[in-house]
């Protein structure tokens, strides 16, 4: 928690590299070579990867046939790729196409709306109720209305809200699937080191996107699995990946995700961050008594390091630097790419005003949070947000 002198509290926007991963690349023990070339160099560098891919099937229990496993940058280009290619594939075969996707949803999933909408295919917002949990009836509400036979349907369920950290469960994936025709993408880039069944995926969805930088693996890495020829590439040049994604692998940031997920595997205890959570979480609520809320706290399943709370009429951006300058590095919930704070689109969608979407903090604790930790952090926490609340 404490890093470079800071109190880092905002592990859902990155996590810091593990020392497990810094340990390797300190000692240059990972091959050099690019897994293209036939030379020895580029041999060691291809199996190590083959080695990553295995790993990676075994972790999240999920057959080779089943599904196709590629590298990308990061989720945001994973979901780009994915939409995209979906939102085309029907494009050409002129078919019509709607895309269905939370108002809760990160922005680069949300964003993706500009992309269909150019090729004159549809979109469609699903609310999500105040608690932030997608409502499964309404998923069949929008589904019954439309002739489904000519119709492909991609459906983005995001398995852990990165704001609130609320769980959408992968169980409800069945539900919808029995019902209807539906291709489904699970944003799961902030389940690792959140939730207990981390790696428990199903065969259900057609594909899964994650990001490395969030588990402290290197950062410019991340990893899809798709059903097989679900996808068309996005990239396109040498080849590589089985034309997945054209480009040479990134193999560093491949061999750190598995360095990572080794330690997430074996160190990462959700209950005992769960509790440690919860022990800030409920000082928290005692000291904002009804001068604020903590957003998404009646959700059915919550993960285990998000802590999301508004302070009614009092700006995020204030409380933000007040508690930078106390040395506590968090989030002000929702800010642009230039650092402006705006209000957080995802608690509007859970029905909060506008002044109170501008006025939440989000505080996100390490996957190995603990509640020594905790005991101490409360007073230099406290010791800031009084001001706010007396
Ligand atoms: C839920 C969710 N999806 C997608 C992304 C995008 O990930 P990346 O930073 O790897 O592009 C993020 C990043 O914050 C996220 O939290």
């Amino acid at each position: 928690m404490v890093y470079q002198n800071r109190t880092y509290l905002d592990y859902n926007a990155t996590a810091p590299i593990l020392d497990e991963v810094l340990e390797e690349i300190r000692t240059g023990a990972w091959p050099m070579g690019n897994p293209s070339s036939v030379h020895t160099c580029g041999k060691k560098a291809k199996r190590k990867m083959g080695e990553v891919k295995s790993y990676l099937y075994d972790l999240f229990q999920l057959g080779e046939r089943e599904y196709e496993l590629f590298f990308h940058s990061g989720a945001t280009e994973g979901i780009n790729s994915l939409i995209k290619s979906k939102a085309f594939e029907s494009f050409e075969k002129n078919r019509h196409f709607v895309f269905l996707y939370a108002l809760s949803d990160h922005s680069c999933v949300v964003n993706q709306i500009d992309y269909i909408q150019s090729l004159g295919l549809k979109s469609h917002a699903l609310a999500v109720d105040h608690h932030g949990q997608i409502q499964w009836e309404q998923i069949a509400d929008v589904l019954e209305g439309m002739n489904l036979d000519q119709t492909d349907i991609l459906l983005n369920w995001t398995w852990v809200n990165n704001e609130t950290g609320v769980v959408n469960s992968l169980d409800q994936l069945s539900l919808i699937k029995e019902k209807f025709p539906v291709m489904i993408h699970v944003d799961a880039v902030q389940s690792i080191g959140k939730i207990r069944e981390f790696n428990q995926l199903n065969s259900i969805a057609d594909a899964y996107t994650f990001s490395a930088h969030k588990f402290g693996a290197l950062k410019g890495i991340g990893f899809s699995f798709v059903k097989p020829h679900f996808m068309k590439a996005l990239m396109n040049g040498g080849g590589q990946q089985d034309k997945l994604r054209s480009g040479t692998e990134n193999t560093w940031g491949i061999f750190s995700i598995q360095t990572a997920l080794e330690v997430m595997k074996e160190r990462y205890q959700f209950d005992e961050q769960n509790e440690a959570k919860l022990y800030i979480e409920e000082r928290l609520r005692q000291l904002i008594g009804d001068k604020g809320h903590i957003a998404g706290e009646g959700a059915p399943q919550r993960n285990g390091n998000t802590l999301y709370f508004i302070l009614n009429d009092i700006k995020a951006q204030t409380v933000s630097m007040a508690l930078d300058m106390g040395g506590m590095d968090v989030s002000n919930g929702s800010a642009c790419s230039s650092g402006a704070v705006i209000p957080s689109r995802v608690l509007m969608a859970m029905g909060y005003s506008e002044d109170q979407a501008i006025s939440a903090i989000r505080l996100s604790f390490s996957a190995f949070f603990k509640k020594e930790e905790a005991i101490e952090l409360w007073p230099r926490l406290e010791s800031v947000l009084k001001r706010f609340v007396s």
